[in-house]
């Protein structure tokens, strides 16, 4: 099943995102010949370069980032001579004719039968100039062929302006043409997790309250915000993370076995969770949310900067770099079941991992373990990296009485070696490209993530009071984030 002849325009084509991670999917793409025949990509930037030059720009992302790897010059020319690149002002509406007219004419020469995907690997700020042109210019009619729009995040800033920017999507583009784009959802692991569980009839019916005391999400990266700060500073742990990647994790382990899988259904499921969450007031916060920041420090011997000594970053800064909050989903299955979630830059390791804590045995027969700390039976799905699985459980220690020890089943992604994970890019294009927008987030379950999160970051704004507390680069961030779960013996888990 491939995709129908179609030119991939890509907005903000002089930036980061493509030359690191666009270019080098589609070519990945390329490489494993899942492009159609007719293949065009418009690149449109600011930038004045001609189209040679684009294409040696994006040569040599490609050498870097792809993750098949061009196998000789001839394989890579035939990619790079379907690039092209054409400048304009993308703010000013009087060039979209020049736009019209440059697509029309590609469209023409290449065959792709008028089929258009827009990316926007653009400043936000920009979301609401583009499709209002394109739309303008006739350019999101479906009439001579397909027109979608991959939309990158932050998709608002809080519940309101969220609401806005989809209103005003949707004045131009349909709903179905509109996708939400999070790379999380493009990560084989995170599909993995919809077949681990409605695929294997061990888990399913021990996943609920009855057997299931909590879960854990945690997302941690070991390096800052680099030279991302003028941005981070605006956005924070909870806009950059919680709201959109680790909202969804919680909503893919929670969610209902949909009755089939396919878009609507999935998307149906997920957001219901969302509108399940229990609703934290801004009153709450303090018991349930922890922030953090990282404060300057020396790791293995090399001093490290704070988060307030990076560049674009305010001095007296209180923007989060980290966060650790408690939260519930109000429905059947989940009722009173803690989901814990952390998320935070400059910890010990990049590691991204949900952790299914069961509940203990009702009755302990073999009493010597009862100190240990996370003594139950737990179900790590690590995300990334090293992808897989690890069951822990109990087991005699050979010899005299009956001392238990904890063991590991573990599976490795890396064990198949068959196996090509493709990266989250790759995977989503590819569906777009397909018409399939099962892993794009809908318009409602991205406002019903911002409805939870918003009372949050307003009573961040308005009361002083609620610490920023600082960690040394390096560590997990704030000791009190400890205190937020509840249970004897219980903490989170520090993977190594
Ligand atoms: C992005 C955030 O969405 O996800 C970044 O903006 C973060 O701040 C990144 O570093 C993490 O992605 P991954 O795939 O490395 O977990």
């Amino acid at each position: 099943n491939k995709p129908k002849n179609h030119i991939l325009v890509i907005f903000g084509a002089s930036g980061d995102l493509t030359y690191r991670k666009l270019i080098p999917a589609v070519f990945d793409l390329f490489n494993q010949k899942l492009l159609p025949k007719n293949f065009a990509i418009l690149g449109i930037g600011r930038t004045e370069m001609e189209n040679e030059d684009f294409r040696n720009k994006m040569q040599e992302g490609i050498q870097q980032f792809s993750v098949t790897k061009p196998s000789g010059e001839d394989e890579i020319n035939s990619f790079v001579n379907q690039l092209y690149y054409f400048s304009f002002d993308t703010q000013s509406p009087d060039e979209y004719a020049l736009l019209k007219w440059q697509l029309r004419e590609l469209d023409e020469k290449c065959g792709t039968d008028g089929n258009f995907i827009y990316y926007m690997a653009t400043p936000p700020s920009m979301y609401n100039v583009i499709p209002a042109q394109l739309a303008k210019q006739g350019l999101s009619d479906e009439n001579d062929g397909f027109k979608r729009l991959i939309v990158e995040k932050p998709f608002g800033y809080d519940l309101e302006t969220a609401q806005k920017l989809n209103n005003e999507l949707l004045q131009h583009f349909k709903e179905e043409q509109i996708y939400r784009i999070d790379h999380y959802l493009g990560k084989e692991t995170v599909q993995n997790l919809l077949v681990t569980r409605f695929s294997n009839g061990i888990f399913e019916p021990l996943w609920n309250r009855n057997y299931i005391h909590h879960v854990e999400i945690t997302s941690a990266e070991n390096i800052g915000v680099g030279n991302r700060g003028g941005y981070y500073e605006g956005s924070g742990a909870m806009r950059d993370m919680i709201q959109n990647h680790l909202l969804l994790l919680v909503g893919i382990v929670a969610m209902e076995p949909p009755t089939i899988i396919d878009s609507t259904n999935i998307r149906n499921e997920i957001a219901k969770v969302f509108h399940s969450l229990r609703p934290i007031s801004e009153e709450e916060v303090p018991n349930y949310v922890i922030r953090g920041q990282y404060i300057a420090s020396n790791i293995k011997g090399e001093k490290v900067k704070g988060y307030r000594e990076e560049k674009g970053v305010d001095p007296n800064s209180r923007t989060e770099t980290f966060v650790a909050m408690k939260c519930f989903i109000d429905n059947w299955r989940w009722a009173d079941v803690p989901f814990y979630i952390r998320s935070g830059k400059m910890l010990p390791t990049r590691v991204t991992e949900i952790v299914i804590h069961f509940k203990s045995t009702p009755h302990h027969l073999f009493a010597n373990n009862e100190s240990i700390v996370n003594n139950h039976n737990q179900l790590v799905i690590r995300i990334q990296p090293d992808e897989g699985l690890l069951f822990k459980f109990g087991m005699k220690v050979p010899g005299a009485g009956f001392k238990v020890q904890n063991v590991n089943m573990d599976f490795h992604y890396s064990d198949l070696d068959s196996t090509h994970l493709p990266s989250a890019y790759e995977r989503l294009l590819l569906d777009c490209m397909l018409g399939d927008s099962t892993l794009y987030h809908r318009g409602d379950a991205v406002e019903a993530a911002w409805k939870f999160v918003d009372p949050i970051l307003k009573a961040w704004k308005n009361n002083s009071e609620i610490k920023v507390h600082g960690y040394p680069a390096g560590t997990w961030g704030p000791d009190v984030s400890d205190n937020l779960i509840d249970g004897e013996n219980i903490t989170w888990r520090y993977p190594c």
